[in-house]
């Protein structure tokens, strides 16, 4: 059995507080399924599921996936978000969407009443900044007020999409995000934390550079950092399996596609090689990204403008000094092989797929992290 600590740090709350939660055991990691046989497997009985973030790109999938298992999905969305401007009724087809605001407990509650109770609330929202301000209105207190009216509604089961990051935090959003998944695992609901690697959209932003001939760009070495990626889809397997999963239940689940894990470097070369290309390389170095978000925090001080550019440069910092993989605090490496696969399709398919036309590189309103 494996352990992690989770739990608001002491910016959050003004003193330590850990607690050991119990993470899935390796033997129960890989588990005996593929996303693809669970979708054809014996169904379970269909349940009321809430869905919050259903514009998203997971959120979307994930809905997809509920309702192909026959369950009855209702989706709050907010009203002028950038996808639900668009398109969300017809983006969520078969699922009742509710338009409001989300982040109104007043709203939330009038919203679940009246309709017949939920089973279960799944959350795959997420501010889309990562700012600060934005990450505490939506990743902590938008969600804490969901799970308290969620309570008081009787829903007993909640599925919370988070990510792998925050196994070390360092940035705001990591932050709220954990400070709610502390108030989850506190609560008395059925919990399933799902804390997945990379997503293939934030693995494919330099797809059209490079078409344009242009290098592939990677912080020093591009072997600085690694993840296992997971595509929308078998996220969205697995974020429907926990609904349905006893085993997944009650457990902070880190979570990656399949195979071994990825480079930055090895992305590019794959890509080169679909393109008939040989593989060109820019290096840029860290210790000129540590710079640039030292110097932005600098001016952020005195120019507001400037804070937002600062938050921005923290976070590719991270991003390009830390693996998307389980941590162990014992070794004090990243560990694809404590990091769990799950689902069946790759990113090297994924990019494949995109070089030759057969899918739309759309990478939604992609945010950096
Ligand atoms: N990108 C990665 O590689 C990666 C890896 C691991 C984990 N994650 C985590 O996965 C999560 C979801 O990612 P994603 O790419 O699916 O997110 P996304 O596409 O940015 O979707 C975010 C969702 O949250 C909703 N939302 C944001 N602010 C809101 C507000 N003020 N009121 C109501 N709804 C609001 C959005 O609604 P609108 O459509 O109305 O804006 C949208 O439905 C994030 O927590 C992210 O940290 C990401």
């Amino acid at each position: 059995m494996r352990y992690v600590m989770v739990g608001p740090n002491e910016e959050w709350s003004g003193f330590v507080h850990f607690r050991l939660v119990e993470t899935v055991a390796q033997t129960d990691l890989h588990l005996t399924y593929t996303s693809r046989q669970t979708a054809s497997a014996n169904l379970p009985s269909p349940r009321r599921v809430l869905v919050l973030g259903a514009t998203g790109t997971i959120g979307a999938a994930t809905v997809r996936e509920l309702l192909k298992r026959r369950h009855e999905v209702v989706c709050f969305v907010r009203g002028g978000g950038i996808v639900a401007r668009r398109n969300a009724v017809e983006l969520l087809q078969g699922a009742e969407v509710r338009t409001g605001d989300v982040t109104d407990p007043q709203w939330l509650a009038q919203a679940c009443s009246g309709s017949g109770p939920f089973d279960a609330l799944v959350s795959c929202m997420a501010s889309r900044t990562g700012e600060p301000e934005d990450a505490w209105a939506i990743d902590y207190k938008a969600h804490a007020d969901a799970l308290a009216v969620a309570k008081d509604a009787g829903v007993s089961q909640m599925v919370l999409l988070s990510a792998i990051c925050v196994q070390r935090p360092q940035l705001p959003f990591q932050h709220a995000k954990l400070a709610f998944e502390k108030l989850l695992i506190d609560s008395d609901l059925t919990y399933s934390i799902v804390r997945p690697t990379a997503f293939f959209k934030s693995l494919s932003g330099q797809i059209d550079r490079l078409k344009r001939g242009k290098p592939f760009v990677v912080f020093g070495d591009g072997k600085l950092t690694s993840c296992k990626p997971i595509s929308d889809r078998d996220l969205a397997c697995y974020i429907a399996e926990c609904l349905e999963d006893p085993r997944l239940h009650n457990k902070v689940l880190p979570i990656g596609g399949p195979g071994d894990a990825i480079t930055p470097k090895q992305q590019g070369e794959y890509l080169f090689s679909l393109l008939g290309r040989e593989p060109r390389f820019r290096h840029v170095p860290v210790a000129l990204l540590r710079v640039i978000a030292e110097g932005l925090g600098g001016l952020g001080m005195v120019i507001p403008a400037m804070a937002k550019k600062a938050a921005l440069a923290r976070i590719g910092l991270y991003y390009a000094t830390e693996s998307m993989l389980v941590f162990d605090p014992k070794t004090g490496q990243f560990d694809q092989s404590a990091t769990p696969s799950f689902g069946s399709e790759t990113l090297f398919e994924h990019y494949s797929k995109v070089i030759k036309g057969e899918i739309s590189n759309d990478r939604g309103a992609h945010s950096v992290f």
